[in-house]
């Protein structure tokens, strides 16, 4: 009975020069014993209906993070599974491995561990390079379907990376799926927008939004179907439905890649604000594992999102989030009404575009930085000193540049410049108040006044002295208490309030403050003095006739 065994525990993983590991002996069916000397005899004692064995050990390139394969049987098949070196000697990490089946307890975890060590060190294993994420790692660029490199992920990312796959070849790609939209300003600029993500990290560019808003099928959709052609299948297509650390998650593993979100009436406001400011921070704080490592993983990508109403409309009284957005809200087709052929096209032709793409940028990334710095200076020129087109003149740049290098990919043809001026002008021209804050909030605080005239005063014996003092009308201005603005403006209050000044819409007192002592009734409040042309010019009118 026990040379059985031994001779099993021989043909087992090719452990060659011994028949047993330390005291450890494995059965036919993989079940782990230990052997015992009890009173000059030996007893063999049952560990674990299944024995891990180690097939491999890697090591990532990003941080030096050492990972072993495990292999072991669960209900006769072989199940294989990365973990981290620490998961092994570990014993509340092991005991995570019986969600994959692992008969580890808590009762045996503790011989699992000495088993393990000993197998390892019985066996040499050469060490293969890993990446636990996709993208640039160090000077490396991983392309989730590159087969020099294992790509090794705990999150549960596999289907994400099987995406990542082609289809059909390049010139079918061009001339069915690219060709027939190559006129379409609004879709061509998503699609370099889908390109241009992996540039980020190179010129250090903050991970930044690329946002559509428009009505039901108005082919949103649709327009993330072929951002998504570039790079793999529509699987790379994600829902708005995640929780704040799945996505940071997910920005983190592709690193690089952009991170297609439709529609965002299926996200919660509250989480879509959060998100917003914080994605384009580009840090995930790897969380809550038990060991407590708070692992800070930076990501450079861009986030191409849909919805009905435009993403800055859930923070619209966060000014930053502006500089942080390319809000279009143009039809993304034009000339189509018919999409059929279009869809299928797609569905015959991915994955191409990426990488031709990839390879026509690395194959000379001097000339590409040149012309990214030429495009970084015109558009920084074009912004005229406004702050949020100064910030997103480095995105509008990368995107431009993004285009200059798919335009030297033989036969593809289209209108850069064009499309350029249209996507920018939609941002720039004024018409779009998401990038205009201090005006849309004096809009908005003007609003409130002309809905609550009770509260609007006029210094005289009409006034209803029950009401909350909003606002003061006087003869050439109307003056709002400085508390009643400030917590109107809430966070936003000094930086706003300053902007108003330098834009002549409110007054600036002796000290170049922008508030006054203005008389009324038995004090004397400090208030804001908007001056009257100002909010006529704004549509209301505040003065007492
Ligand atoms: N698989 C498909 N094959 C052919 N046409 C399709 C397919 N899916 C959608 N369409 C068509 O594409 C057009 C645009 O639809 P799309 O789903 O892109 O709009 P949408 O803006 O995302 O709408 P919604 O806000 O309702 O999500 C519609 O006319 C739709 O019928
Ligand atoms: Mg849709």
């Amino acid at each position: 009975m026990l040379d059985t065994r031994e001779e099993l525990v021989e043909e087992f993983e090719n452990v060659k020069r011994r028949k047993k590991i330390g005291d450890f002996k494995v059965d036919k069916s993989e079940r782990l014993y230990k052997e015992k000397e009890l009173k000059e005899e030996s007893y063999d004692i049952f560990i674990s209906r299944n024995t891990p064995f180690v097939t491999r050990k890697l090591r990532d390139i990003e941080n030096g993070q050492v990972y072993y394969t495990l292999r072991f049987k669960n209900e006769g098949k072989d199940v294989y599974k990365d973990v981290k070196a620490s998961t092994l000697v570990t014993r509340r990490e092991l005991l995570t491995l019986s969600d994959v089946g692992l008969a580890v307890t808590e009762n045996n975890a503790k011989e699992l561990i000495n088993f393990i060590d000993l197998y390892i060190n019985e066996h040499n294993f050469e060490q293969e390079d890993m990446t636990s994420r996709i993208g640039y790692i160090g000077n490396k660029f991983v392309h989730p379907q590159d087969k020099s490199i294992n790509i090794i992920q705990e999150s549960g990312y596999q289907s994400l990376i099987d995406a990542f796959k082609a289809k059909g070849n390049l010139d079918s790609y061009i001339e069915d799926v690219f060709n027939p939209i190559r006129n379409e300003h609004t879709a061509v600029f998503f699609m370099l927008a889908s390109l241009a993500s992996p540039l980020l990290k190179r010129h250090e560019i903050d991970p930044f939004i690329v946002d559509l808003s428009g009505r039901t099928s108005s082919g949103k959709t649709t327009l993330l179907r072929l951002c998504s052609s570039i790079w793999g299948s529509k699987e790379l297509i994600g829902e708005w439905n995640i929780t704040k650390v799945a996505l940071e998650r997910k920005a983190a593993f592709l690193n690089n890649f952009p991170l297609l979100l439709d529609d965002t009436r299926k996200a919660s406001p509250f989480m879509l604000k959060d998100i917003v400011y914080q994605f384009s921070g580009g840090k995930s704080k790897g969380r809550g594992n038990i060991k407590n490592i708070d692992e800070e993983m930076t990501y450079h990508n861009i986030m191409i999102s849909t919805g009905e109403v435009a993403i800055t409309e859930y923070s619209a009284e966060m000014a930053g989030v502006a500089a942080r957005v390319i809000s279009i809200d143009d039809p993304p087709f034009v000339h189509r009404n018919d999409y059929k052929d279009l869809y299928r096209a797609m569905s015959a032709n991915y994955g191409t575009l990426g990488l031709a793409f990839m390879k026509e940028y690395h194959s000379d990334k001097k000339y590409y930085d040149n012309l990214f710095q030429t495009f970084e200076t015109q558009y920084f020129n074009q912004a005229k000193g406004n702050e949020v087109l100064s910030r997103l003149g480095r995105s509008y740049a990368i995107i431009h540049t993004a285009g200059q290098i798919l335009l030297n990919i033989p036969g593809i043809e289209f209108d850069l410049e064009a499309v350029m001026l249209q996507n920018y002008k939609a941002v720039a021209d004024g018409s779009n108040t998401a990038y205009d804050k201090p005006k849309e909030l004096l809009n908005k605080l003007f609003e409130q006044i002309d809905g609550k005239r009770h509260n609007l005063k006029h210094d005289d014996d009409n006034d209803d002295d029950r009401a909350e003092t909003l606002a003061i009308s006087k003869q050439d201005e109307l003056c709002i208490p400085v508390l009643k603005v400030n917590e109107f403006l809430e966070h936003e209050s000094k930086q706003t309030r300053k902007l108003w000044l330098e834009r002549g819409f409110t007054l600036q007192n002796g000290d170049g403050k922008d508030f006054h002592k203005v008389s009324y009734k038995n004090g004397r409040p400090n208030c804001i003095k908007i001056p009257r042309p100002v909010y006529m010019q704004f549509g209301y009118d505040f003065h007492k006739f």
